[in-house]
């Protein structure tokens, strides 16, 4: 799949160090664009900087999107090394599985902090730059859960509503500064994040042990995404292709919200 618009783009990715956002990366990269690589787990993302071994092209940062001034620092240091940050990818994100009473005010705060004080903290330490150049695109790595209530699920699926529309309310916010916020919900993807599920048991009242075939039931695709699928809804959407597109929500889930 060619996009066109991304080459020579510098963009920061959060979660980068593996599954989705790691796909996001790659196919940035593999697009031309120039990457700032931002992960919590450190040596995750300095070793897929490592893989390409070109500073030039991708670079590596620590950051906890839940801490405040380390996205304003990382986002100073990115456009230090590598330029204005034209693309913000927020995909980082945690699942704290459980039902209402057996969420601890810790499951609660510290989905919010990353899932949802994370995008609010990415977005407001670049949304300067973007808008004194009067161009940028962010894309927010929601989920299909922000839309349909789901068991065990509430802190979680909350936290995306919550970041679903704070990136579409960006979006009217800058709009006449040429800057488009977009959401990719993905639906079941075959991440690490995932295969916790399925351990830990699906959205499914009835089903404990969640497995892929539970999953695979819900959706009428009739297969579980892998993170290729939803790094191709990012990159259409950071591309000149989705120029006059913007504060929409891209479902990448097979079908399972209709
Ligand atoms: P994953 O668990 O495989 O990867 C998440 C990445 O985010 C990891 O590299 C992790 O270190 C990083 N991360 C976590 N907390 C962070 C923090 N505070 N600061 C910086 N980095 C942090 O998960 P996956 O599946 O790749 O998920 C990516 C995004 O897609 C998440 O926002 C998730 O909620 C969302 N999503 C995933 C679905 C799935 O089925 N896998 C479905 C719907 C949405």
């Amino acid at each position: 799949m060619t996009f066109t618009g991304i080459e020579g783009k510098v963009a920061l990715v959060t979660g980068a160090a593996q599954g989705i956002g790691e796909a996001v990366v790659r196919s940035l990269l593999q697009h031309g664009a120039i990457v700032a690589a931002a992960d919590r787990n450190a040596a995750g993302v300095q070793a897929l900087a490592d893989e390409y071994g070109d500073a030039q092209r991708i670079r590596a940062y620590a950051l906890d999107v839940s801490n405040r001034e380390e996205a304003e620092h990382v986002v100073q240091a990115a456009e230090q090394q590598l330029g204005p940050i034209d693309i913000l990818v927020n995909v980082a994100g945690i699942l704290r599985m459980g039902t209402v009473e057996s969420l601890s005010d810790e499951d609660w705060q510290a989905t919010f902090a990353v899932n949802t004080s994370g995008v609010f903290h990415m977005c407001r330490a670049v949304i300067g730059s973007m808008a004194a150049r009067e161009s940028g695109c962010i894309i927010t790595v929601s989920s299909n859960a922000a839309g349909v209530p789901r068991t065990r699920m509430s802190a979680y699926a909350a936290s995306k509503a919550a970041a679903t529309m704070f990136t579409k309310c960006l979006g009217l916010e800058y709009a006449r500064k040429h800057i488009r916020c977009n959401v990719v919900a993905p639906g079941s993807t075959d991440t690490e994040m995932q295969r916790m599920m399925w351990t830990q048991g699906s959205n499914i009242d009835t089903v404990i042990q969640g497995s892929p075939d539970t999953f695979r039931l819900g959706i009428p695709l009739g297969k579980i995404a892998v993170a290729q699928d939803a790094a191709n809804a990012v990159l259409f959407l950071a591309s000149d292709q989705a120029g006059h597109i913007t504060m929409q929500e891209l479902y990448v889930d097979g079908g399972a919200t209709m």
